[in-house]
């Protein structure tokens, strides 16, 4: 007779090999859905199992060169390259970091101990339309277009949806040829695939991982992470490209992209607005490097051959100095998408009414834009989150250096020109009281917690490539 405990064990099994498919996600939920309200419980017991775990795994030894190949297969790695990719993202080591209690950031301006994190609610997905409907959408204006229904499209150069993220709007007057490749309402319905999309694995994800742990202690199983010894070796880049960085509003991507530019050359792309199906080929085609204010999920449209090679990567910085600096840089800016926003209204209320000031931190790592929720939920919060860790790279502005230093081991950015180096803005901040700065520290809540993230990742990233070699770097890129 089959007992319980190893039916759970076929359909995890099953689970884990049949990948992202329909039969995963119904077979995923009505397991969940058994434990669910233990899972959902605060301090509930698998947080407990999973300290545990990796209270051993902390101590476990690294590697040892004579069961290299047990090593790589533990968890079905094909390869050391593939491991180490599983390695680099913070999500997979999180619990077992010696600095997770410690905060980075300035204990004087942010007392994180009056914070706490939000726990996510949600078994799955509650997204909607669902992607099949989005699709028999776009099918219906398709046909109508085939039928030569349509006269006169609606035709604008970038989605609307994406125009309040990106910092400045094509100039260049739309002189497009009626067709169903440049509808406006075709192209906003693919934007709105990529966030469904974006969401449902989330949730898949992040309940597939928990699930893992618990399961496999249930039954017994013993649970080995990958570890390695640090420093990794670094004779040449960790990551491989395309890399795909998210460009948060006033971090310093857009100097990040003359220094990208000028080390590929070739295959660099800087998008300010996410890709409309007319410029989804410009995206595959550059093989380096992408930056912009896309959405998380553009992935989803490389060409094969990179959708196995792309990284993703972003930069923080400190939530109420990047609040600032976005005022002003509106306030100050004629002729810029949020120009009046921010002329007619002092920034205590700008915070308010501007999702810019509220959380855009949280908003742009998430992929959830003010269309599905004006202000991020908390599970919203546990996406962008979990989006962050998942991340192979984070810079800080604030660390600019150490972190164009850092580069040169993920990606081989070599030397950056001093001349490029980050530019104070021209637009110098005035009148901000300690009161505003408590304002926009209780407006911003969650895009502080990610900071704190980032600041953790940043210092595993220095252990990673080791605190000599990174030191050296630093001192090479200043030494010309
Ligand atoms: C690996 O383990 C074997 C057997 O325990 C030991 O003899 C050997 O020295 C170890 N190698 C390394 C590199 O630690
Ligand atoms: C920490 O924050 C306080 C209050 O905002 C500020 O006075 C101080 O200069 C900051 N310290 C550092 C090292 O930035
Ligand atoms: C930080 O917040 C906690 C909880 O609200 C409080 O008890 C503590 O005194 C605060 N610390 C400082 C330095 O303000
Ligand atoms: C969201 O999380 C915060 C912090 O943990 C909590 O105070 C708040 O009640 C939560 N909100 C909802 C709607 O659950």
């Amino acid at each position: 007779m089959i007992k319980i405990k190893d039916l759970r064990f076929i359909i995890l099994s099953i689970i884990i090999l049949s990948g992202f498919t329909t039969f995963y996600y119904i077979n995923l939920y009505g397991t969940i859905n058994g434990i669910k309200s233990d899972l959902l419980k605060p301090n509930n017991k698998l947080e407990i199992v999973e300290k545990e775990i990796n209270k051993k795994v902390v101590f476990e030894n690294c590697k040892n060169e004579t069961d290299e190949s047990n090593f790589y297969n533990y968890y079905q790695f094909n390869d050391k390259e593939s491991m180490i990719n599983y390695f680099l993202t913070y999500q997979n080591y999180y619990y077992i970091e010696e600095y997770k209690d410690k905060q980075f950031s300035n204990s004087t301006k942010y007392n994180l101990s009056k914070y706490n994190y939000p726990v996510l609610t949600k078994l799955y997905s509650n997204f909607t339309p669902t992607i099949k409907e989005i699709d028999n959408e776009i099918d219906l204006i398709k046909k109508k277009y085939d039928n030569g229904e349509i006269v006169e499209p609606k035709i604008n150069s970038i989605t609307s949806s994406t125009t309040y993220r990106s910092i400045r709007a094509p100039k260049k007057k739309t002189n497009k040829k009626i067709t169903f490749e440049n509808d406006e309402t075709y192209h906003s319905l693919e934007l709105k695939k990529f966030r469904s999309r974006v969401w449902s694995d989330f949730y898949l994800n992040y309940w597939k991982d928990k699930y893992f742990l618990l399961f496999t202690l249930e039954n017994g199983l013993s649970f080995r992470s990958p570890r390695l010894c640090l420093p990794l070796d670094t004779s040449k880049p960790l990551l491989t490209t395309p890399y795909l960085f998210l460009h948060i509003p006033k971090c310093g991507g857009t100097t990040m992209y003359t220094h990208f530019s000028k080390h590929f050359k070739v295959g660099t792309l800087q998008q300010w607005a996410h890709p409309n199906p007319a410029e989804y080929k410009k995206v595959q085609d550059s093989k380096n490097f992408i930056i912009g204010h896309f959405e998380m999920g553009i992935h989803l449209i490389l060409n094969e051959k990179e959708q196995k090679t792309y990284n993703y990567m972003t930069m923080l910085r400190d939530p109420v100095e990047r609040v600032i600096s976005n005022y002003f840089y509106h306030k100050h800016s004629p002729g810029d998408p949020q120009h009046i926003l921010a002329r007619d209204n002092v920034i205590e209320n700008w915070i308010i009414i501007s999702p810019r000031g509220n959380n855009e931190i949280t908003r742009v790592l998430s992929g959830i834009t003010i269309k599905e929720e004006p202000v991020p939920s908390n599970d919203t919060f546990n996406m962008a989150l979990y989006h962050l860790r998942s991340m192979k790279f984070v810079g800080i502005t604030e660390k600019y250096s150490e972190s164009l230093a850092l580069l040169k081991f993920y990606t081989g950015l070599e030397n950056p020109n001093v001349a490029d180096k980050l530019k104070n803005s021209k637009f110098r901040p005035y009148g901000i009281t300690p009161a505003i700065i408590e304002k926009i520290k209780k407006r911003n809540w969650m895009d502080i917690l990610l900071y704190e993230e980032a600041l953790k990742m940043f210092e595993r990233q220095i252990n990673i490539v080791g605190r000599d070699n990174f030191e050296k770097q630093l001192t090479k890129n200043y030494r010309q």
